[in-house]
């Protein structure tokens, strides 16, 4: 769908509830359209928040002592997976801490070919596996890659260089997460990036641009959240305001989203869902169609404090919520995005193809 910036603008500035209703209408006809009413699911696994990076905002920070930091065991992950099968997931999320040593890639690369490996044994597909485990080197994915991942999740927060810089430290370089955004597409991966929403000092406008990154990027998949201040963190002492209301705000961009990218996987994050009860059920009418059930093992759970309070809704819950407003969990599907098959000119496997591309 054709769309100007300052159209766009105009849509994040309102605060008419028509507007909004009518994004909303506009974002879930064009899902529907091209994506029909099914939900993907990603059941997701925090193995550890052991952490090397030290990002302004997040509580897994390397300098944030005041949390117990875990690493779970390639045997308990195991366990998990093949419970994600039990349930009737069809593809698991590993994510952690940023991690760097060849030490942690072999481990996690080790974990990822038992999983592909244990999933087959039936002569199944198999669990389709995502990781994001932060900022690597091109040999380092390229292994991951090779071991089985096909998913990979790596959000560049803010696509505007300085507000970027504002919430990193100065050895956390922009252009290296661009480069690591590149090397995961030549290798193969479908490639996930994302945002926050209502971080301290960011406008309307970064969040237009955040738009156009997300397009002229080519990318797979797509996870934005509203900023949660923790106070364990730098950021929280901010007094910058962001322009935005970051619950509205993460609504407004999944729908524009939506509409600019008709044939990408969007997720309804756990952040949207824990800042209001409606996020799951405003999200997927923006246009989010996967969700990440959460089979982080209890005990650990408390201590994947990205941000605080964070929502846990048991598998069942989620599922009668997403059916309650006549929306399906895909059982069974990989749910791929569509996007990448048709940039590839492959065929989308066990999947019609449906409509256009996207263009601004
Ligand atoms: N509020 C919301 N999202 C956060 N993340 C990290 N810290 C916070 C926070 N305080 C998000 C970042 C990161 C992802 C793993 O979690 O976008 O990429």
């Amino acid at each position: 769908m054709n769309m100007s910036a300052t159209y766009m603008k105009r849509i994040l500035d309102s605060s008419d509830p028509e507007s909004l209703s009518s994004l909303l209408s506009q974002a879930e006809k064009v899902r529907l359209e091209h994506l029909g009413n099914e939900v993907y699911m990603r059941g997701l696994i925090e193995f550890s928040n052991i952490c090397r990076a030290d990002c302004f905002y997040c509580g897994l920070r390397k300098s944030n002592q005041a949390i117990k930091r875990y690493h779970i065991s390639a045997e308990e992950i195991l366990e998990k997976a093949e419970f994600c099968m039990d349930l009737g997931i069809p593809s698991i999320a590993l994510q952690s801490g940023e991690i760097s040593s060849d030490r942690e890639v072999d481990f996690v690369a080790r974990v990822v070919s038992l999983i592909r490996e244990q999933s087959t044994k039936d002569g199944s597909a198999g669990l389709g596996i995502t990781l994001s485990i932060g900022e690597l080197t091109y040999a380092q994915y390229r292994r991951l890659f090779d071991a089985g991942a096909h998913r990979y999740l790596l959000r560049i927060e803010s696509s505007d260089r300085s507000l970027f810089q504002s919430i990193h430290p100065a050895e956390q370089d922009f252009d290296k997460r661009l480069e690591c955004l590149d090397a995961l597409k030549d290798i193969g991966y479908q490639v996930g990036t994302g945002i926050m929403i209502g971080l301290p000092g960011q406008t309307t406008w970064h969040l237009v641009q955040d738009l156009y990154f997300f397009v002229q990027r080519d990318i797979d998949m797509l996870g934005m959240g509203p900023y949660l201040p923790h106070p364990d963190t730098p950021l929280y002492l901010s007094s910058q305001r962001a322009a935005i209301d970051p619950f509205i705000g993460t609504i407004k961009m999944l729908a524009l989203a939506r509409l600019l990218m008709p044939d990408i996987n969007m997720v309804v994050s756990t952040a949207l869902q824990t800042i209001d009860a409606d996020g799951l059920k405003l999200g997927m009418r923006a246009g989010g169609n996967v969700i990440m059930p959460l089979l982080t093992p209890e005990e650990y759970r408390g201590d994947y404090s990205i941000y605080i309070n964070k929502r846990f809704r048991p598998f069942y819950d989620l599922q009668s919520e997403v059916e309650a407003v006549g929306y399906q969990l895909a059982f069974g599907k990989w749910g791929d995005p569509l996007h990448y098959y048709r940039n590839r000119k492959i065929p989308y496997p066990g999947q019609r193809s449906t409509g256009e591309g996207c263009s601004l």
